[in-house]
């Protein structure tokens, strides 16, 4: 098996535009747009959706508003009305520099309020409030203080799959992007990473010289990928490479090739080309990353994230329409919590 780095890929959380420029059929309605998502949109389906973009673009204009959208948003919306599409990381940093009154975050909860703490002063907006996230719920305020009395001056590194009251409570913020650098900046022999279990362990693997404790939070989409899965795709097709987010299990991981954020997963696909892999993810990575790359195929199986596909471009639009639902974070807590996720971005500028 071809053995590849685990999550130590440059840092490769850049903005990813993807597009594939392609002949459309005559009359079709905003062609160049069309011409992204042909491979993935049947050209019977289009006018129907063009309505809810042509007034997403528009709106755009008049608030002056960006869409930031994550990879794994549906192709309609990656490859058509978004702005800036990234990982976490990425998102994180593009919005600390957009030039907008307005961002509009096609993703999740704890992902507009990564937003909002660093843009106290602009309007956040999430198209559906109940876009939420099993790591996001699986631990509280109240657990981190537990967690700090139980482990006095271990330093918590948190993932930014939490709630900003989270954040507040911990030393500074990761990434799967950035997980490994942000545990080795702190040059400590003992870390608290919390609440993904399965990040931690992975990254546990990296890093044998530092004891990493966490906590038994899981990511529902990729808790379900079983090392079977991968033996069972391999075994179909011989020389598929498989690329795992490392919030799957370890006994997944260690199956894998590679294991890095989604944007590492665009990345190396991007740069390898393999004629055939496999994305131990969210279903909608591959879907786009097809859309415009028709000489690799994408084996699935691949797992929804419910969450992120509550953003639609209805719901889109109509966040821009009413300009709600705005994301507001406690202002008892978010200088702390803003001061835990520029610790992380400060380590990723060093
Ligand atoms: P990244 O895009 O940062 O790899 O995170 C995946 C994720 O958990 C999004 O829900
Ligand atoms: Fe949360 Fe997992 Fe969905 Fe990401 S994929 S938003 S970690 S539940």
């Amino acid at each position: 098996m071809l053995k590849l780095s685990i999550m130590e890929g440059a840092m490769a959380s850049t903005a990813f535009p993807v597009s594939a420029p392609r002949a459309v059929p005559a009359g079709m309605p905003l062609p160049d747009i069309y011409a992204r998502v042909s491979r993935h949109i049947p050209a019977i389906e289009w006018p129907a959706l063009v309505p809810d973009i042509e007034a997403i673009l528009r709106l755009k204009r008049e608030r002056n508003a960006v869409i930031l959208a994550h990879n794994y948003q549906a192709p309609e919306i990656f490859h058509t009305v978004a702005d800036i599409v990234g990982d976490s990381l990425a998102l994180a940093r593009e919005a600390v520099t957009v030039k907008a009154d307005v961002i509009v975050l096609a993703g999740v909860h704890f992902m507009a309020e990564t937003a909002k703490l660093l843009n106290p002063g602009k309007t956040v907006l999430i198209p559906d409030l109940a876009a939420g996230c099993s790591l996001a719920d699986s631990i509280t305020a109240a657990d981190v203080r537990g967690l700090r009395a139980k482990y006095p001056g271990v330093p918590i590194v948190t993932y930014v799959n939490t709630s900003a009251a989270v954040k507040a409570e911990s030393d500074l913020c990761c990434t799967s992007g950035n997980a490994v650098e942000v545990i080795r900046s702190l040059g400590v022999k003992r870390v608290l990473m919390i609440p993904d279990e399965f990040l931690a362990q992975n990254v546990q693997a990296v890093l044998p010289e530092i004891e990493i404790l966490t906590w038994a939070g899981h990511c529902e989409v990729h808790e379900r990928f079983t090392p079977a899965d991968i033996r069972d795709v391999r075994e179909s097709y011989p020389g598929v490479t498989v690329i795992a987010h490392p919030e799957c299990p370890p006994d997944v991981v260690a199956e894998s090739d590679f294991s890095g954020s989604t944007a590492m997963m665009m990345n190396f696909v991007l740069e390898k080309r393999p004629a055939q892999v496999v994305l131990v993810t969210e279903c909608s990575m591959a879907d786009n990353i097809a859309a415009a790359n028709p000489d690799i195929e994408f084996i699935k199986p691949c797992n929804m994230c419910p969450h992120m596909k509550r953003m639609s471009l209805s719901n889109i639009r109509h966040a821009l329409e009413t300009m709600t639902h705005e994301v507001v974070v406690d202002p008892a807590l978010a200088d702390r919590a803003r001061a835990a996720v520029e610790r992380m971005l400060a380590v990723g500028a060093r």
